[in-house]
């Protein structure tokens, strides 16, 4: 899980003006909106109500409604924006001052090279998150990397999964790839996503490893799983406590609840010299980790950083 170390703040108040500009109507007036004022406005909009990139989500959103990417926007500052864009524009950043995340707005996300779909029954997948993917498939360019599937374990909206399929089928490497998560609702959308960019995912129903054969081993267990502390959740943002599900966010009173399982049975679900690869949040809680799997008989398992992103990786190889 990702982001989730971002500070807490409280919702501003938005001065009366903006207030009544945006409740009574006036948003909509016969005043002549050009594209850059519009964009002044809302971002100093989204700005009083919290935004950490106000003009980010604004372009996000005037860009949705006016089916123009962001570069075009900059290009045509001057464009008149009419009545109808006005009045679709106005219902997004009210769901937006409301904290509402942009991805769950226009209803899909970027990440890696596929955009996939998510709502409020999934994770917005992070940026930082990519690291992940990255050493996952720089693992597999590697000509010792052993036979075998690849898993991602608590897959939410598929993001994982269907980034490592996409690039597996780039390279025309033939390697299963399965996801698994406990939530139904989470694996609609994942399913859903795999269909929408017809990548071959297989994905699976259950509580951790109880979602597989028990015999079951990997060349490579990838997984984001929940490890916030149950406490610290009521402190992040509106944007991730409102609207993102706590289910992919609360690892427990001490964050470590689902790493003690994933570690529990790592060394027994991979193949030999097969890879385990963990986001986690500090990387105190990555050593807690390492830990853990020393102890489950998975030693030498190192923590790395993420770069400009609030969350690290754990990197552990089976012995060959
Ligand atoms: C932090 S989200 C990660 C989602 C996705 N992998 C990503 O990186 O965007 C964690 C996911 O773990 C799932 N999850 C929580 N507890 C689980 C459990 N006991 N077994 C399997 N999945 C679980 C949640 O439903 C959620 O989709």
């Amino acid at each position: 899980m990702a982001s989730q170390g971002i500070q807490a703040t409280e919702v501003a108040t938005p001065p009366p003006l903006w207030h009544s500009l945006l409740t009574n109507g006036g948003f909509v007036t016969d005043d002549i909106w050009t594209i850059q004022r519009l964009r002044d406005w809302t971002c100093a909009y989204l700005d009083k109500h919290g935004s950490l990139t106000p003009r980010l989500d604004t372009d996000l959103l005037l860009g949705e409604v006016l089916k123009l990417p962001r570069l075009q926007l900059l290009l045509r500052l001057e464009q008149l924006v009419l009545k109808d864009e006005l009045a679709a524009f106005k219902a997004l950043v009210k769901r937006r001052a409301a904290r509402e995340p942009v991805a769950y707005i226009l209803g899909r996300r970027a990440f890696y090279d596929l955009e996939v779909r998510v709502d409020a029954r999934v994770l917005v997948p992070r940026p930082e998150t990519e690291s992940l993917v990255d050493a996952v498939l720089l693992f597999l360019k590697e000509p010792t990397a052993p036979e075998g599937a690849v898993l991602d374990l608590c897959t939410g909206s598929g993001a994982i999964a269907l980034a490592i399929a996409k690039a597996l089928q780039a390279r025309q490497a033939e390697r299963p790839v399965l996801a698994t998560d406990v939530s139904a609702p989470a694996l609609e959308v994942a399913r859903q996503n795999a269909a929408l960019l017809t990548l071959p995912v297989q994905f699976a129903q259950g509580d951790l490893w109880a979602a597989l054969p028990a015999d079951q081993r990997f060349a490579v267990i990838a997984s984001n799983p929940p490890y916030v502390q149950h406490d610290t959740i009521a402190t992040l943002e509106p944007d991730v406590r409102a609207w993102e599900p706590h289910l992919a966010l609360d690892g427990g009173a001490d964050g470590l609840d689902i790493l003690r399982q994933i570690a529990a049975h790592a060394a027994r679900r991979l193949v030999p010299g097969g890879l385990l690869a963990v986001e986690l949040g500090s990387p105190a809680q990555g050593r807690a980790l390492v830990e853990l799997l020393t102890a489950a008989g998975l030693p030498g398992g190192k923590v790395e950083p993420v770069t400009e992103g609030p969350t690290s990786l754990v990197l552990a190889r089976a012995p060959t």
